[in-house]
């Protein structure tokens, strides 16, 4: 299973927000783009994906909402309004819940109230963490085992303090080169280097 993690610390936790923010500084087209990036190829899916949206700009609690690619249905298009519509029904879905609960929106979708750093010890459970970061070790040198993890941010920088938490859980630095790039962009990376191994 080959799993990513986008941390949008600017992404509104509120549906409408959400949608009406497109176009904005927000960037919410950073979440589109991933979810877009890490589930889809033409005319199919990707088998083995998960991909956890962690939308941060919240009044309460941050939403988590995972998606699974081989149990989503149809999603209604992969343009952008589409894929953005579908997270905003989760967000709209989550109205209401206590911390740290889960809620299922429809097949493959569920949402969660728990923090980035909660999720992240989580997965590190079962899952090998790395840190997507221009000043890693080469993706191409890494070796990787069954349940890798990559861990990406929106336009603001993952803080000190996380990267240091991220560290203890056992996470690894990983570039794909010199040149900023955007998540969605790591991500079709990614995928390319896990297809040609
Ligand atoms: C647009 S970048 C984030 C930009 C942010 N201002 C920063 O300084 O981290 C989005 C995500 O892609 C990752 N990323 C961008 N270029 C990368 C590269 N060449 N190698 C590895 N990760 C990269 C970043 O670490 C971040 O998680």
């Amino acid at each position: 299973m080959r799993t990513f993690v986008l941390r949008a610390r600017a992404a509104p936790t509120d549906g409408k927000t959400l949608l009406a923010s497109v176009g904005s500084e927000v960037h919410v087209e950073i979440l589109a783009h991933a979810l877009m990036n890490a589930i889809f190829v033409a005319q199919s899916h990707r088998p083995d994906v998960v991909i956890y949206l962690v939308l941060e700009s919240t009044p309460d609690y941050s939403r988590t909402i995972r998606f699974e690619a081989d149990v989503m249905r149809d999603i209604g298009g992969f343009d952008e309004r589409a894929l953005l519509g579908r997270i905003a029904r989760a967000l709209d879905a989550s109205a209401g819940m206590g911390k740290e609960e889960t809620r299922a929106v429809e097949a493959g979708v569920s949402v969660q109230t728990i923090s980035f750093e909660r999720l992240v010890q989580r997965l590190a459970a079962d899952h090998a963490l790395y840190v997507m970061d221009r000043k890693g070790l080469p993706i191409h040198e890494q070796v990787f085992d069954e349940n890798p993890c990559f861990l990406l941010t929106d336009h603001i920088p993952m803080p000190k303090n996380t990267l240091r938490g991220l560290e203890r859980l056992g996470a690894k630095k990983l570039t794909l080169g010199s040149r900023m790039l955007f998540a969605s962009q790591c991500i079709v990376l990614i995928h390319h280097e896990l297809d040609r191994r």
